[in-house]
C-alpha cells in the first residue's frame, strides 16, 4: 500500500472514531438533558443520531474496501449536564469534523477517488447543517 493511501486510511479511521464519538455524544446528551431545555434539545439531539450512524457505516465500509482495518474505538466525549455546554461541545465537534473532511476530500481527490470526494462533500453538507442548527440553538435566551 502506498504512503498516500495509508495516510488517507489513517485519516478516515480518525473520522470514523469521531463519528462514533458523535453518536455517543448525541445519545448521552439526549438522555441527560433536563429542565426547560429538555423539550427544546432532546428531539434535536435524537434527530442527529441517524445521520452520524450513516456516516460511521459509510466510513467503516470504505476503510475496509480500501484495504484498511476500521477502528472500533470512539473518540473521547465530554460529559456535562449543562445544556449550554452540551451545545458548545457539539459545536466544537461538528466544526472540527468539517475541517477534517475538507482535508480528507483533498487527499481523496489526489488519489482519484471521486466517489469518496462526492460522499465527503455530502457529509460536509450534513455536518454544516448540524453546526448551523447548534449555532442558532446557542442564541436561544431560554438557555440557562
Ligand atoms: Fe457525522
Ligand atoms: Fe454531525
Amino acid at each position: 500500500m502506498d504512503d498516500k493511501m495509508k495516510t488517507l486510511i489513517d485519516g478516515l479511521n480518525e473520522d470514523l472514531a469521531n463519528e462514533y464519538g458523535a453518536i455517543i455524544q448525541y445519545t448521552t446528551y439526549a438522555a441527560t438533558v433536563t429542565g426547560m431545555n429538555y423539550q427544546m434539545l432532546k428531539p434535536f439531539f435524537e434527530e442527529e443520531i441517524p445521520d452520524e450512524q450513516g456516516h460511521a457505516s459509510y466510513l467503516s465500509e470504505k476503510i475496509a474496501t480500501l484495504g484498511g482495518e476500521p477502528t472500533t474505538r470512539p473518540a473521547e466525549v465530554v460529559f456535562t449536564t449543562d445544556a449550554r455546554e452540551m451545545l458548545q461541545e457539539i459545536f466544537k465537534s461538528e466544526s472540527a469534523t468539517i475541517e477534517r473532511y475538507k482535508i480528507r476530500r483533498q487527499q481523496a481527490d489526489e488519489l482519484g477517488l471521486i466517489d469518496l470526494v462526492v460522499q465527503l462533500e455530502d457529509m460536509i453538507a450534513d455536518e454544516t447543517k448540524h453546526k448551523e442548527i447548534t449555532e442558532r440553538m446557542l442564541k436561544d435566551p431560554r438557555l440557562s
